[in-house]
C-alpha cells in the first residue's frame, strides 16, 4: 500500500493506493472517527459490482443512494434528489459521504458534499483508472449546466482518496485506455523518468495481462506503481495551486484541442482520454512549429500513445470547425485560447498568443481536412 499526502494545511489528506483493499475502507473510517453516519453515493452498475464489498467493512451498514449512470445525470436536478435522500435519512453536519464510482459520480457526490448543510465530509473511492489518476484528486467538484460542462461547482477537498487498483483489472479495454492518456500527460508535464518508464512498459499496459492469474498479479503491481506515481504528480501540482490560479493549468495539457474535439463530436465519437490523446499530439506539434520543442519528443509522444492504442490522428474532422470550437471552450480568458505547450519532457509553458494558423497547420498535419 502507498500513502501519498496532499499537503493543503487544514485541508490536507492522504491518497491511499492499495490492491484488493475495498473492504478495508470501513476500518479506516472507524479508526479515523470520520462521520457519525455514512452515506454511499454510487450508480447501479458500480453498486452491483463493489457496493457489498465496501459495505462489508462497516459495522453499521451505510445507507446507499444510487443515481443513474452517465454524464447527462451530472446536473442540479439529480443533486437535488440526493439532497432529498440525505435529508430523508436524517444526514447531518457530521455525516460522511463516500463517493463510489468514476469521475461523474465523484464530481456529483463531491458537489453534494460541498453544499449539503454548507459542506460535510466526503471520501473519494474512484473505480476507473481515469478517476483514480485524475478526477478524484484535487477537490474539483461540480455539475454540468445545459450551456457548459462543469459550470457549477466548488473546490472542496475530500478527507481521503481511497484507491483499489485491482478494480483496473475489471475495466473494458477502452476505459483503460482513456485513463492512460492522463497518465502519459503526467510524464510529459512533470516527470521525464516516468515517461521513459511508460515507454518501457507500454506493451504490458492493456487488458491482456489480466487474462490469467499469474500475469494479472504482475500487472497489478505495475498498475500500483503507475497510479501512485500519477497521484504523486497530481498532488504536487494541486499543493502548489489548489484553485487553478496558474500552475494547475498545466494539467490541461492536451485538453484545449481535446475539449474542442469532444464538443464538436458531441461527446460521442471520442471519450475524454481519446480526445486528450489527440490534443496532446496537437499541442506537441504546435510547440514544434513554434520551435519550442524538438521533433523527436513529438515522435516519442505519438509512438507511445500509438502503442497504448490511443488515437493520434484526426480522422478527417474539419479543421475549421475544431478551431471554431476552441474559441467557445471555457478556457478562453479575455478572448484568448490557452495552450499548454511542452518545451521538453517535464517542462511546459502556457501560451495565450498561439496564432490560429499555426493551430490549423498542426491539425492538418494530423489528417484534419
Ligand atoms: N483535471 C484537472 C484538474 O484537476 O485540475
Amino acid at each position: 500500500m502507498a500513502k501519498i499526502k496532499v499537503e493543503l494545511k487544514d485541508r490536507s489528506y492522504d491518497i491511499i493506493v492499495g490492491c484488493d483493499n475495498l473492504s478495508e475502507l470501513g476500518e479506516l473510517v472507524r479508526s479515523e472517527k470520520w462521520g457519525r453516519d455514512v452515506f454511499i453515493i454510487t450508480d447501479p452498475l458500480v453498486n452491483d459490482l463493489y457496493g457489498d464489498l465496501v459495505r462489508k467493512g462497516f459495522k453499521t451498514k451505510p445507507k446507499t443512494l444510487e443515481v443513474p449512470r452517465g454524464e447527462r445525470f451530472k446536473n442540479l436536478r439529480v443533486a437535488e434528489k440526493l439532497y432529498d435522500g440525505l435529508a430523508r435519512y436524517g444526514a447531518h453536519r457530521d455525516s460522511l459521504i463516500i463517493s463510489l464510482g468514476g469521475g461523474v459520480i465523484g464530481d456529483l457526490a463531491g458537489f453534494v458534499a460541498a453544499t449539503y448543510m454548507r459542506g460535510i465530509d466526503y471520501i473519494q473511492v474512484p473505480t476507473t483508472l481515469l478517476s483514480q489518476v485524475d478526477a478524484s484528486i484535487g477537490g474539483k467538484t461540480g455539475v454540468n449546466h445545459p450551456k457548459c460542462k462543469n459550470m457549477i461547482g466548488a473546490f472542496y477537498q475530500p478527507k481521503a482518496v481511497f484507491i483499489d487498483v485491482s478494480l483496473i483489472a475489471t475495466l473494458p479495454a477502452r476505459e483503460l485506455r482513456t485513463g492512460l492518456a492522463e497518465v502519459v500527460k503526467y510524464g510529459v508535464i512533470e516527470d521525464a523518468d516516468f515517461f521513459k518508464f511508460l515507454e518501457a512498459n507500454a506493451h504490458h499496459l492493456n487488458t491482456k495481462a489480466f487474462e490469467n492469474e499469474d500475469t494479472k498479479r504482475a500487472a497489478l503491481k505495475l498498475w500500483q506503481t503507475i497510479v501512485s506515481e500519477s497521484a504523486k504528480i497530481k498532488a504536487k501540482v494541486v499543493e502548489k495551486d489548489e484553485r487553478e490560479a496558474g500552475l494547475r493549468m498545466i494539467l490541461n495539457f492536451g485538453h484545449t484541442v481535446g475539449h474542442a474535439i469532444e464538443s464538436l463530436t458531441r461527446y460521442r465519437a471520442y471519450n475524454h482520454g481519446e480526445a486528450v490523446s489527440i490534443g496532446m499530439v496537437a499541442a506537441a506539434r504546435i510547440a514544434s512549429r513554434l520551435r519550442l520543442l524538438e521533433t523527436d519528443v513529438v515522435d516519442r509522444l505519438k509512438a507511445l500513445l500509438d502503442k497504448l492504442g490511443l488515437p493520434t490522428e484526426i480522422d478527417s474532422l474539419p479543421v475549421d470547425k475544431i478551431v471554431a470550437a476552441l474559441s467557445i471552450d471555457k478556457k478562453v480568458i479575455g478572448g484568448k485560447v490557452n495552450f499548454v505547450l511542452p518545451e521538453k519532457l517535464a517542462k511546459v509553458v502556457i501560451k495565450d498568443d498561439v496564432s490560429l494558423s499555426v493551430v490549423k497547420q498542426a491539425l492538418n498535419e494530423m489528417g484534419g481536412q
